[in-house]
């Protein structure tokens, strides 16, 4: 289900930066060409201003050159907030993958987490 990228994911939360709530997220965004671009949050003394870790990855992936519709499949450690899923939607990727609250790895598509979304 997660192709492997679960620990992926995992291993990169130990990364996060999260000394104001201390949940460490960490996420891996496959392209459909094999490439994995990895995040994490990184959070604020101004608390809105922290960034979650789904976020993270598809910056990296953007920044790399990488654009909607370029993504098979994202895998995090945590279920994703509202305003992820909404980035999940933006990006078209295939797959979410994450662990949720029971820690079980589930998989949805997109607009399974967020049906009838707002688009442009
Ligand atoms: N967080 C994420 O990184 N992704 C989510 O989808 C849910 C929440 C982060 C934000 C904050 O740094 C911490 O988890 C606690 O909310």
């Amino acid at each position: 289900m997660s192709d492997g990228l679960y620990e992926r994911a995992a291993a990169a939360a130990e990364r996060a930066y999260a000394p104001y709530s201390n949940y460490l997220v960490g996420a891996a965004v496959l392209a459909r060409d094999g490439r994995v671009f990895e995040g994490v949050n990184v959070e604020n003394a101004a608390y809105p201003l922290g960034v979650c870790g789904e976020k993270s990855a598809y910056v990296a992936a953007v920044t790399a050159g990488y654009k909607p519709g370029d993504f098979d499949l994202i895998v995090i450690n945590a279920s994703p907030c509202g305003g992820c899923r909404q980035w999940h939607v933006e990006f078209k990727v295939d797959r979410v993958v994450f662990a949720n609250n029971d820690g079980e790895l589930v998989e949805y598509t997109a607009d399974e987490l967020l049906p009838d979304t707002f688009v442009l």
